[in-house]
């Protein structure tokens, strides 16, 4: 007899985003082969009927995995129950815009759904944040569901870790699996702090075989920060492949395990850790172990990488108390 289906919502379910997300997830890529999953899709009222047509491609690619999907405009109906709440819709920047100017066009949306979160999901939800400004939204959802602990509100920086070590494969030549122990630091933004040197390649210091600072710290930060622009620039419209991508891969490492040695970037709830007072939801390098993540603690920072982290923080307060004025928290 199959297990009992996993419920997982994921808002914004009409959008670019979850063209490709959701698909994946009805597949089996999140919870395995042997777990159904029903999918829970919030959207606008105006998006719906759009909705109905990704729907009905879900029902024809006829996955065993799949459960039921069910649809909807209201969260507190969507919500009822689920176990995982993947929250991608919000509106995505356009060119020239920075992820900070979408603070008050999207955090209204977290504020809402953070309380239909508070009132209707099961009590093992795990919340997942990738709509932007994610670190700050999340912070948002959380604020605004008092009874779920903090720690289950994370938001996205997968993206940029995979970004981070894919260009250190290539710049030293090796495989995307040579690369480990990547940390992205602080906000899902420009001033995030892509960490090379806790990195490693094939097991040794990533900063000492590549060994080129000029290219750390002026083509390989540069790149990895600014990458979501430089998409934006080639292709007229925000990642979206990639985003459900790491969206998938965050979740799935969320619900599991990191491989043995290695670590992931996950933005959590700041709680003193590397001086980091609480009050925000930063990028960090955790372990997950059984679905339970823990910051990796005692790594040693250097007066270099403390000054990018201090700059991405600041800008995390920043936007904290922006939306402490709007009365989003
Ligand atoms: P999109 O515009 O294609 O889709 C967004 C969808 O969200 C739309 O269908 C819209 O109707 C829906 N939506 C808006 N308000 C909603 C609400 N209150 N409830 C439910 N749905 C709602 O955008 P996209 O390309 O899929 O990107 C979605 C978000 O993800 C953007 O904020 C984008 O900036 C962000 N993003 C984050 C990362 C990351 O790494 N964290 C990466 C890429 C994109
Ligand atoms: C990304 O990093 O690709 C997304 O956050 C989209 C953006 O606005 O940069």
């Amino acid at each position: 007899m199959s297990p009992a289906p996993v419920k997982v919502a994921v808002t914004g379910a009409a959008g670019q985003i979850c063209y490709s997300l959701l698909f994946r997830i009805a597949s089996g890529e999140l919870l395995g082969p042997d777990q159904p999953v029903e999918l829970r899709l919030l959207e606008i009222t105006p998006a719906l009927k759009a909705l109905e047509g990704v729907v009905m491609e879900l029902d024809d690619c006829a996955y065993s995995t799949l459960a039921g999907v069910e649809i909807g405009d209201d969260p507190n109906k969507v919500f009822e129950g689920i176990n995982l709440a993947l929250l991608v819709g919000a509106r995505p920047r356009s060119k020239g815009m920075e992820r900070s100017d979408l603070l008050q066009a999207n955090g209204a949306i977290f504020s809402a759904q953070g309380k239909a979160l508070n009132d209707h999901a099961a009590d093992d939800v795990k919340v997942l944040i990738t709509g932007n400004p994610a670190n700050t939204n999340a912070l948002i959802a959380s604020s605004n569901a008092p009874d779920i602990p903090g720690n289950r509100f994370n938001a996205l920086t997968r993206l940029d870790h995979n970004r981070a070590k894919a260009q250190l494969a290539a710049k030293a030549g090796v495989t995307v699996d040579d690369v480990t122990n990547v940390t992205i630091w602080g906000n899902h933004s420009a001033t995030q702090y892509p960490d090379v040197f806790h990195a490693k390649i094939n097991g040794a210091p990533a900063a000492e075989v590549i060994n080129d600072q000029k290219w750390i710290e002026s083509e390989f930060l540069p790149t990895v920060q600014q990458r979501g622009a430089a998409i934006i620039e080639a292709r007229g419209a925000s990642s979206a492949a990639s985003a459900a991508n790491a969206t998938l891969e965050a979740a799935r490492t969320w619900l599991t395990d990191t491989p043995e040695g290695d670590w992931v970037s996950m933005a959590v709830p700041t709680d003193g850790s590397y001086g980091i007072a609480e009050g925000v939801i930063s990028s960090f390098p955790v372990t997950v172990s059984g679905g339970e993540y823990a910051i990796v603690e005692g790594l040693e920072i250097d007066d270099f990488s403390q000054a990018k982290i201090d700059a991405s923080v600041a800008e995390l307060r920043d936007e904290a108390e922006a939306v402490k004025s709007l009365g989003l928290i």
